[in-house]
C-alpha cells in the first residue's frame, strides 16, 4: 500500500521511520490537507491525517477522485472528518481510539497545578533573582471539588488522578461509568449542579454539532466566581470570546487551554516571525491567569508510539481486506 501522511511533523519521524521500507510505502508530507493540497494524494492508496487536516465534504470528493478509498487518522478525535460524506463516497476511515488517555489527562492536571501555583510567574521571577512570594499564593487541591464533563477514556483517567489528590469529584456525561463511581467516588449530576459546586471544571467530551460552544456566557454565569476552567478536548467546545468576558469580569479565575477554536491556521507550526493576526488569541495571551499550550496534550513518547503502531495496524487491515475495529461508521 502507498500512504501519504499529511501534517507530518519531525516529532513523529522516529516512530514511523522503521515502517518506511517494509511492505508499505510511506510518504511523509508537512503539508496540511486542504482543497489546495489534496492533489498530493494522486498515486496513493490511502491518506493519513492529523487533527487540523481538513477532511470536509469537498476535500473528500477531491481525495476520492484521486483514488483514495481509505483514511487513517493519527488522532482519536474525528470532528474534522465529514463521516457522512466519506460513507456516501464509500471511503473507510479508521482512527486511533486510545493511544494514551494518560498523556492528555496528565497534561490537564499539569495545567491545573501550573495555574494554581503560578509556576510561569514564579519561574520568570526567579530567573530575574526576584524571590518575592507576594502574589503567588495557591490553594490545596485536596478537598476541592472538580467537575469533569465527559467521563470517557480521558475523563475517567482524570478522575483516577484527582482522586489521588483527595479531590471531590462531580461528573456530567449521559453515559455513566460505574467503575469510577465505585473506585473514585465520582458523583454524576446535572450541568447546573456541577457548575454551581465545582472549583475546577475540566472538559473531556467530543466536539460535534451538539457540543459546539458547550460552554458559553450562560454556562459561565452559573459557575462559582473565580472558577478554574480547563479545556484539553477541542477548542470549539467553548465560546472563546465569552470566556474572555468571563476572565475580564473575574467570573473565571483561571483558564487553561491546550486547544483553541481557531487553532487551525496557527497550531503545530512556527509562526514566531509573523505578526499575530488573531486578536482573540492575542487577548488570551495577555491574561496572567490564562495558560495556553499549543495542542500538545497527546505529545508523550507512549502516545506517539501507540499512534504509529495503531495507524500501521489500520493500514495492514485495509491491505489485507479486513475491517479494523478502529474504523468509524
Ligand atoms: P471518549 O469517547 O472516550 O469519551 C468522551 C465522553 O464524552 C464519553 O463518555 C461521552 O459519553 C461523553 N459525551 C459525549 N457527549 C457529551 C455531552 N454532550 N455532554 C457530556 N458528555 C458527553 O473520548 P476521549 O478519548 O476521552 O477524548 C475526550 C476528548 O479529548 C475529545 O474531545 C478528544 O478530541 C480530545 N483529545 C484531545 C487531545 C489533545 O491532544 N489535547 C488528544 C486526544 C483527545
Amino acid at each position: 500500500m502507498k500512504m501519504i501522511l499529511y501534517s507530518f511533523h519531525a516529532y513523529e519521524q522516529p516512530y514511523f521511520e522503521k515502517f518506511k521500507s517494509k511492505e508499505h510505502q510511506l510518504l511523509f508530507s508537512d503539508q496540511v490537507l486542504s482543497d489546495k493540497t489534496a492533489s498530493l494524494s494522486k498515486g496513493f492508496d490511502t491518506v493519513s491525517l492529523f487533527a487540523n487536516d481538513d477532511a470536509s465534504a469537498p476535500v473528500l470528493e477531491l481525495l476520492h477522485r484521486n483514488g483514495i478509498r481509505f483514511i487513517t487518522l493519527r488522532s482519536a478525535g474525528y470532528n474534522h472528518v465529514d463521516l457522512n460524506k466519506a460513507k456516501q463516497l464509500g471511503m473507510r476511515v479508521a482512527r486511533v481510539p486510545a493511544y494514551s488517555p494518560f498523556s492528555v489527562a496528565e497534561h490537564a492536571v499539569m495545567l491545573m497545578l501550573a495555574l494554581n501555583r503560578k509556576v510561569i510567574q514564579s519561574h520568570s521571577r526567579v530567573i530575574q533573582q526576584n524571590f518575592s512570594l507576594n502574589g503567588l499564593t495557591g490553594f490545596d487541591m485536596n478537598g476541592k471539588t472538580v467537575g469533569i464533563i465527559g467521563t470517557g477514556k480521558i475523563g475517567s483517567t482524570i478522575a483516577r488522578i484527582l482522586h489521588g489528590f483527595g479531590c471531590r469529584l462531580l461528573a456530567f456525561d449521559p453515559v455513566q461509568n460505574e467503575e469510577i463511581k465505585q473506585r473514585y467516588q465520582v458523583m454524576y449530576t446535572d450541568r447546573e449542579t456541577l457548575y454551581r459546586s465545582s472549583d475546577i471544571i475540566t472538559l473531556h467530551l467530543p466536539l460535534n454539532e451538539e457540543t459546539h460552544y458547550f460552554i458559553d456566557r450562560t454556562d459561565i454565569a452559573q459557575m462559582k466566581a473565580g472558577v478554574m476552567l480547563i479545556n484539553t478536548a477541542r477548542g470549539g467546545l467553548v465560546n472563546t470570546n465569552e470566556v474572555i468576558e468571563g476572565i475580564k469580569s473575574g467570573q473565571i479565575g483561571y483558564f487553561g487551554m491546550d486547544v483553541y477554536e481557531n487553532e487551525h491556521d496557527l497550531f503545530f507550526e512556527d509562526h514566531s516571525q509573523d505578526i499575530l493576526q488573531d486578536d482573540i488569541l492575542a487577548r488570551l495571551m495577555s491574561f496572567r491567569n490564562a495558560l495556553i499550550t499549543g495542542h500538545q496534550g497527546f505529545l508523550t513518547d507512549t502516545a506517539l508510539k501507540n499512534i504509529c503502531e495503531t495507524t500501521m495496524y489500520n493500514l495492514d487491515c485495509f491491505a489485507k481486506g479486513i475491517t479494523s475495529e478502529n474504523e468509524l461508521s
